[in-house]
């Protein structure tokens, strides 16, 4: 529920044959807004022709929907609360074994990187906030015998700060720098093999994320995963839950809105085919249920 395919599957091609050529990232940013704008428009228009179990998914869809900023993207919030969210989010992902599931996305990839290259695959984590699975991906990696060179990064100082205490004290070799996730223009092309991001596309406008996509390609010489929590009623009776169990009422505050934030698979992937139009794009459900999976891929180096 929420995802609004079969409706979605009439509208965006309509869309995307009806969009201007974008020229440079403020016009992509722009374009990109205006898009999915359009989309959500579009299904409230034709969801008084649908059944009345999609007419009431659209438009209670709408009614949960919300631009209010997250406390993790207050500036003006305090730091301390700031690293204690992508801390508690640390406990919850460790619950849901999330770790070990972003890793089994990635694999596949990370194999054929390093079978192909003959050397170990490099990957870039943007907002990596507690930066707990870019430490963890290094440590199964080194279990599961595969080289692999990563680097995680946030916006936050306080967070990029923090995580360099963390690789240190364990003795990782994983290095963390204070990236903009948009603006990715101090890095060489391909410097890095895969650009990944988790639980974090919400944070960003459809604008953004369109950015972060666009530049993430040229960055990575195979490709872009983004993976974020699916769009879904069944998600706003377990996040919660956990937020009282974790007895944080910062994390309670930042999921409830996150839930409501969440993109659709069919959203993320029209972002997706408008900044990176040559890209093989695909949006999907994860094979155990909560996240959705966007990859980005070079035509070459799909897996
Ligand atoms: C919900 S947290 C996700 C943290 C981590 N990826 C995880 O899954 O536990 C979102 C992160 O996005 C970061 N962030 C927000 N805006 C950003 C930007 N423009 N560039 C890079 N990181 C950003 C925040 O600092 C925060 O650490």
């Amino acid at each position: 529920m929420l995802q609004h395919r079969n409706v979605d599957q009439q509208l965006i091609p309509e869309i995307l044959l009806a969009l201007p050529a974008w020229t440079d990232r403020d016009s992509l940013e722009q374009i990109t807004n205006q898009a999915v704008a359009r989309l959500r428009r579009g299904r409230r228009n034709i969801a008084n022709s649908l059944g009345w179990l999609q007419n009431a998914e659209v438009r209670l869809d709408d009614w949960i929907r919300t631009d209010v900023a997250e406390y993790l993207d207050d500036p003006g919030f305090p730091e301390k609360r700031r690293v204690g969210i992508v801390q508690s989010l640390h406990r919850f992902n460790r619950w849901v074994l999330a770790y070990q599931r972003f890793f089994n996305m990635l694999r596949p990839y990370l194999l054929r990187i390093e079978q192909q290259q003959g050397r170990a695959a490099r990957i870039l984590e943007l907002a990596s906030g507690s930066g707990e699975f870019s430490l963890a991906l290094a440590k199964i990696a080194q279990h599961a015998g595969m080289s692999l060179s990563v680097t995680g990064s946030d916006y936050f100082v306080e967070h990029v700060n923090s995580c360099k205490n963390k690789a240190l004290k364990q003795n990782l070799n994983v290095e963390f720098k204070q990236l903009n996730a948009f603006d990715l223009s101090g890095l060489p092309e391909h410097s890095y093999d895969l650009v990944f991001v988790a639980q974090s596309m919400h944070h960003f406008t459809p604008g953004q994320v369109a950015m972060m996509v666009h530049q993430s390609m040229r960055v990575a010489q195979t490709g872009f995963m983004g993976v974020d929590g699916q769009r879904s009623l069944s998600l706003f009776t377990i996040v919660p839950s956990a937020g009282v169990l974790m007895r944080s009422t910062d994390f309670i505050h930042d999921a409830w809105i996150t839930l409501r934030k969440f993109y659709t698979e069919s959203e993320l992937a029209m972002i997706a085919q408008i900044a990176a139009p040559k890209a093989q794009v695909i949006a999907r459900r994860s094979t155990l249920p909560g996240y959705s999976i966007l990859t980005v891929m070079h035509p070459e180096n799909n897996a």
